[in-house]
C-alpha cells in the first residue's frame, strides 16, 4: 500500500476503472458475484438487441426495477473518496461500467459513462432522448411519434462501445501515472482491457476482495472493499499533501 500512496503523490495523471462492485456496498448487485444479476437473470433476454426486439416489455420492466433500485440507493464512501481524490490530482479520469450515476451523484466531475446510463432513454429510429424519472419508461410509452421504440442507453452486449467515449478512454488510460481498478472482475472486454493493455508506464493497483482475471498482472493488490480501502487511501494521500504544504 505504501508504493501506490507514494506513486499517487507524485501522480499528474490518475485513470480510474470502476464496475458493479463500487456500488455493492450501495445495497445495488454485482453481476457475477453471489446473488449477482446474471445468477438471476439471462442476459440474453435482457441485455441484448435481439431480447429487446423480442420483448420490449420485459426488457423495460426489468431496467424499471434497476432504475428505481439506483434512485433508492446512496453513494458509498468509496464513490465520495473517489470524488476527494480527484481535486487532489492535475488530470483524473473516471471511466466507470455501471450505470446506475452514484459516481455523478457523488460529486465525480470528468466521468466516462463507458456503457451508457439509465438517466435517460433514446430512440431506436430517431435517436431523441427522453429523460427517465425515478420509476423507468412507462410501459405504454414505449412508442415514439416517428415510429421508433425507446430503448434504455445502455450498450449491450453486441453491440459497440460509443466511439467518442472508448476514445477519451484509452487516452486517460495512456496517459496516466497510476492506474486503479475497483470493483470490477475485468472479464468484460474492451473495457477491462483499459486496466492493462493502453498503458506503458502505469502503476497499476486493483481494489476488490476477490481475485480477477487481472489480479496477477497488477503492480498491487488491495483485498478489501472499496467502501473500506478507498476512504483510507485518499485520506493518507491528501494527509501528505497538506503536510508537504
Ligand atoms: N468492493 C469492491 N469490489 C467488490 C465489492 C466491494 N464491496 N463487492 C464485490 N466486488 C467485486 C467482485 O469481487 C467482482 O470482482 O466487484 C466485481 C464485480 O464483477 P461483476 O459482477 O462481473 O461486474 P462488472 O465487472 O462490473 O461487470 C462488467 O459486465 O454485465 C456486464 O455491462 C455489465 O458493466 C458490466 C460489465
Amino acid at each position: 500500500m505504501e508504493d501506490l500512496l507514494s506513486r499517487l503523490r507524485s501522480a499528474r495523471s490518475v485513470f480510474v476503472l470502476t464496475g458493479s462492485g463500487i456500488s455493492a456496498e450501495s445495497g445495488l448487485p454485482t453481476f457475477r458475484g453471489v446473488g449477482g444479476l446474471w445468477r438471476t437473470h439471462r442476459v440474453e433476454e435482457l441485455a441484448s438487441p435481439e431480447g429487446f426486439g423480442r420483448d420490449p416489455h420485459l426488457v423495460w420492466t426489468w431496467y424499471n426495477e434497476r432504475k428505481a433500485a439506483h434512485h433508492r440507493a446512496k453513494p458509498n464512501a468509496g464513490h465520495y473518496a473517489l470524488a476527494q481524490l480527484e481535486t487532489t490530482i492535475a488530470d483524473f479520469t473516471l471511466c466507470t461500467q455501471n450505470v446506475d450515476s452514484l459516481h455523478l451523484r457523488a460529486g465525480s466531475r470528468n466521468i466516462i459513462e463507458l456503457h451508457g446510463n439509465l438517466r435517460e432513454a433514446r430512440c431506436t429510429r430517431c435517436d431523441v432522448r427522453r429523460p427517465l424519472d425515478g420509476a423507468g419508461l412507462p410501459l405504454d410509452e414505449l412508442h415514439h411519434s416517428c415510429g421508433g421504440l425507446f430503448r434504455p442507453n445502455i450498450v449491450w452486449f453486441g453491440e459497440p462501445l460509443p466511439r467518442a467515449p472508448w476514445r477519451r478512454a484509452r487516452v486517460g488510460a495512456a496517459q496516466a501515472d497510476v492506474i486503479l481498478v475497483v470493483g470490477t472482475s475485468a472479464v468484460v472486454y474492451p473495457a477491462a482491457s483499459l486496466a492493462t493493455r493502453y498503458s506503458a508506464k502505469a502503476y497499476i493497483a486493483e481494489i476488490n476482495p476477490e481475485d480477477t482475471a487481472i489480479s496477477g498482472r497488477v503492480d498491487c493488490v488491495i483485498r478489501e472493499t472499496a467502501a473500506s480501502a478507498l476512504p483510507k487511501i485518499v485520506k493518507a494521500v491528501s494527509l501528505n499533501s497538506r503536510a508537504d504544504g
